[in-house]
């Protein structure tokens, strides 16, 4: 432990929105923060600095923002003049697009730093303090992950058996719906070791299972130690070979990116867990071309069908979006299709959301609400159907959970399945952290049941 993180006293409310990335970034800042002399609070009365780390990515989220600091206002009005002032946060997505206009029209708002300058949080909040407030959302010159603390032993212990590790940051796709290419910036992979090194400094730490995160992950490429080009298929081979990494998992992923090396990687990794996100959005070509996501239906399911070559048992899971500026009943239908073919173990589904400053916006043929909801509806009784008939066809079967935390009940621990699947065992079954051997007994749409197999048997 250095000299100054030394426990000051002083407590951090974070609250956090939005995608993994987030609150991979969110224990990254609490981390700086930590080394700054903040211990993390979970009770927003209590803390001298309230960050909130928000997400764009769908309307009325900035509203959702404004409104919380509307009531944290309060708070902080109270606590100005006493010796523990209150300090305000906005950081992520929401900050980044907003910039200056949310302390114009928020005055409890201190600083507002943007997804690419998190590592020089500690300075930005002095200088609140000294020159006002701030405002930090020009894209950094620097690397930020060479200046975020690298996960540390005595913070990861606390934090769980699993965890995240961002390998790539933002994206150039440009899909016409989306905001992530401008709040978060260009596509940027991290380099191989510092990946490395952070994988195995969460070993060290407890993690069994590391999921890399990226808003393209598998757009992620590096260099081997001679030079040589490899993408996330080599890296997951490397990440396989580390002593301690039971389980490996990444999100989120594009087709266009879907190499036959991270397909083979599927077939010859037995910690690679038999799950994989990828989103396709939508089933009608012309909707997939307006939306500018550079591969028909058709490609899309080809490489389902490959992925499920190598690997038979692999549970898919996705993004879809219904309204989408010009689809027409017979293009929704076409979605309904796409999801029919596919057969999602899991899948996530939105109403299209016009976005300021994408092209999405000003397109032409917007889709009337009473219609989006109607086609959401439709989609969502085939999703949830779906995910059911996945669930339930894990019964009978023995499969390895390993052990997160603890259930609702005192006697009952949570666990994943390697399909992703949340699984209620009996806590006589084993410890946090250990991977156990579980017969299912029951499903329900969101969860499963299960008992020790030895018990089973
Ligand atoms: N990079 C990932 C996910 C990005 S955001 C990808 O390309 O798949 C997560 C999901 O939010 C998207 O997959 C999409 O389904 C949804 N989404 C993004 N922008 C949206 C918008 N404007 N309206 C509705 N849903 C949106
Ligand atoms: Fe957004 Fe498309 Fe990039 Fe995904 S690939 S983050 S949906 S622009
Ligand atoms: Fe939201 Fe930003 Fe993630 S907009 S989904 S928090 S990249």
């Amino acid at each position: 432990m250095t000299a100054n993180s030394e426990n000051t006293g002083k407590k951090v409310f974070i609250k956090t929105w939005g995608c993994q990335m987030n609150v991979y970034d969110s224990t990254r800042m609490q981390d700086a923060l930590e080394q700054d002399g903040y211990s993390a609070t979970s009770v927003i009365e209590d803390a001298d600095l309230v960050l909130l780390n928000t997400c764009h990515i769908r309307e009325r989220a900035a509203e959702k923002v404004y409104s919380h600091l509307g009531r944290i206002r309060k708070l902080k009005e109270d606590r100005a003049g006493t010796d523990r002032p209150m300090t305000v946060g906005v950081t992520g997505c929401v900050a980044q697009a907003e910039g200056r206009e949310i302390i114009a029209r928020e005055r409890s708002v201190d600083l507002v730093v943007g997804p690419q300058t998190y590592h020089q949080l500690p300075e930005i909040l002095a200088r609140s303090k000294t020159d006002g407030p701030q405002v930090a959302t020009e894209y950094a010159v620097e690397d930020k992950f060479e200046h975020m603390p690298a996960a540390q032993k005595k913070q990861v212990q606390a934090r769980g058996v699993t965890a995240f590790l961002t390998v790539q940051e933002g994206c150039d796709k440009f899909c016409t719906f989306c905001v992530v290419p401008y709040t978060r910036g260009m596509e940027v992979s991290r380099p191989r070791q510092q990946i490395l090194d952070e994988a195995r400094s969460l070993v060290d730490a407890g993690v069994r299972e590391i999921t890399l995160l990226g808003q393209n992950v598998n757009a992620w490429h590096g260099e081997t130690p001679s030079g040589a080009a490899m993408g996330l298929g080599h890296l997951l081979h490397e990440l396989a070979a580390v002593q301690g990494i039971e389980r490996l998992r990444y999100v989120t992923s594009h087709p266009c990116d879907m190499s036959d090396d991270l397909i083979e990687a599927h077939r010859d990794l037995d910690v690679l867990m038999p799950y994989l996100h990828l989103p396709v959005q939508a089933g009608s070509d012309k909707i997939l071309k307006a939306m500018n996501r550079k591969h028909t239906a058709a490609e899309y399911l080809d490489i389902i069908a490959r992925v499920r070559e190598v690997r038979p048992d692999i549970a898919i899971s996705g993004d879809m979006i219904v309204g989408f500026p010009g689809e027409t009943d017979e293009d929704f239908e076409a979605t309904m299709e796409i999801v029919g073919r596919t057969n999602y173990a899991q899948c996530y589904s939105f109403k299209y959301s016009k976005r300021p400053g994408t092209p999405g916006a000003e397109m032409d043929g917007q889709v009337d609400e009473a219609v989006k909801t109607e086609r959401l509806a439709q989609l969502q009784a085939l999703l949830g159907e779906q995910q059911e008939a996945f669930n339930r066809s894990r019964i009978g079967k023995t499969m390895s959970v390993l052990l997160e935390k603890p259930g609702k009940h005192a006697d009952q621990l949570i666990g994943r399945s390697p399909w992703l699947q949340s699984v209620i065992v009996p806590s006589s079954i084993g410890r946090i952290g250990d991977i156990v051997d579980v017969t299912i007994t029951d499903a329900a749409p969101n969860s499963l049941t299960g008992e020790s197999a030895r018990q089973a048997a």
